[in-house]
């Protein structure tokens, strides 16, 4: 009953505790793919290995166990045995061989630049607890959400500004750890559209566990209007009702530009937020409603602790903290959202 729980809490981990399209066992991307692949041989192996150990311990177990009139009797000492060694030395060599080829040539074919002239590349920075985007062949940068078109080949040169992330979105790609001081590159294909969760994978402070992102996944054709979308924002563009308007005033007299950019702006000591309204989580991963965007402008400390917001700004009042809320969330430059990609 005990390994039974055990296993099945095993599996529910696997699963990635339920969220849609967190799991490496059901690769939608080539990275993710190639990952399950190596699980498969792997395990077959391991399972292998188990299998002779147990059976030829069992056989052992009943074959030489001491028999009844055989008290004093002493069995056939033996001292080396060539052939035996070297069976056992030669088949687990075999055996890693089995494994290690493939593991070191999908690690290089997915870190292969060669070709990263010809596809889609996007300078990802990872942050406590944050991710940023910066799409510099298209000239705009963004954050959290991860947009790219199905089926193409999309290159992400990564650097982290403080210490040391890991960039993973097991449905799609596999781990990347994000450093300080050398870029690492990878190239991610998503075979289907959707949203895909992403987590940090490396520990890096108090909210690593939520340093959430999504990678959302559209087709080609929405891609290209996303991004002409998003090249067309004009950041000092007036909202439509007076609340957003009076939050756009707070957002600026409270100098919140300081750290966030809205449109190509490079400021990012905190997130870009040219299509906040669109995203799919608030912080990485607090559902997008208002209340609980006015709980994060208040006391962005007891939400996600750790993070470089709290006490960088003067103490807002609750109305004041709902006015640039209402701003906030009417920011959607694109028709092109996680929505038409399949949502959560
Ligand atoms: Cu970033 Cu863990």
């Amino acid at each position: 009953i005990k390994a039974l729980a055990l296993l099945s809490s095993l599996a529910l981990f696997l699963s990635g505790c339920g969220k849609d399209n967190l799991t490496a066992l059901v690769p939608k991307g080539y990275g993710s793919e190639v990952s399950f692949n190596l699980i498969i041989l792997t395990t077959v192996v391991m399972t292998f290995v188990f299998l002779a150990v147990i059976i030829t311990y069992v056989i052992v177990l009943l074959r030489f166990r001491k028999k009844k009139g055989q008290e004093d009797f002493i069995p056939k000492q033996v001292e080396g045995n060539q052939t035996l060694e070297t069976i056992w030395t030669v088949i687990p060599i075999i055996l890693v061989i089995i494994m290690a080829v493939p593991t070191v040539i999908h690690s290089f074919t997915l870190s292969d630049t060669s070709e990263a002239d010809e596809h889609i590349n996007i300078d990802v920075t990872g942050n406590q607890y944050w991710w940023h985007f910066d799409y510099k062949d298209e000239g705009f940068q963004t954050s959290q959400d991860l947009y790219i078109p199905q089926g193409e080949r999309v290159y992400l040169n990564m650097i982290a500004s403080d210490v040391t992330h890991s960039f993973w979105v097991p449905s799609i790609s596999g781990k990347m750890d994000v450093n300080v001081d050398n870029e690492n590159t990878m190239y991610i294909e998503a075979y289907e559209e959707g949203v895909y969760w992403g987590k940090c994978a490396e520990l890096c402070g108090p909210s690593h566990s939520l340093m959430d992102f999504k990678v959302i996944v559209v087709s080609p054709e929405e891609y290209d209007q996303w991004i002409a979308d998003m090249k067309d924002v004009d950041p000092e563009a007036e909202p439509e009702s007076a609340v957003a308007q009076e939050g756009k005033e707070l957002f600026e007299e409270n100098n919140c530009m300081g750290c966030h950019a809205i449109g190509s702006s490079p400021a990012q000591v905190g997130p870009n937020l040219t299509n906040f309204g669109d995203r799919t989580k608030f912080a990485g991963f607090l559902d997008p409603t208002k209340e609980n965007l006015v709980d994060w402008i208040m006391d962005p400390e007891s939400i996600k602790p750790g993070n470089k917001m709290t006490g960088n700004y003067p103490d807002l009042s609750e109305d004041e903290a709902d006015k640039i809320a209402e701003y906030l969330m009417q920011l959607q430059p694109s028709e092109v959202t996680p929505d038409s990609a399949g949502g959560l």
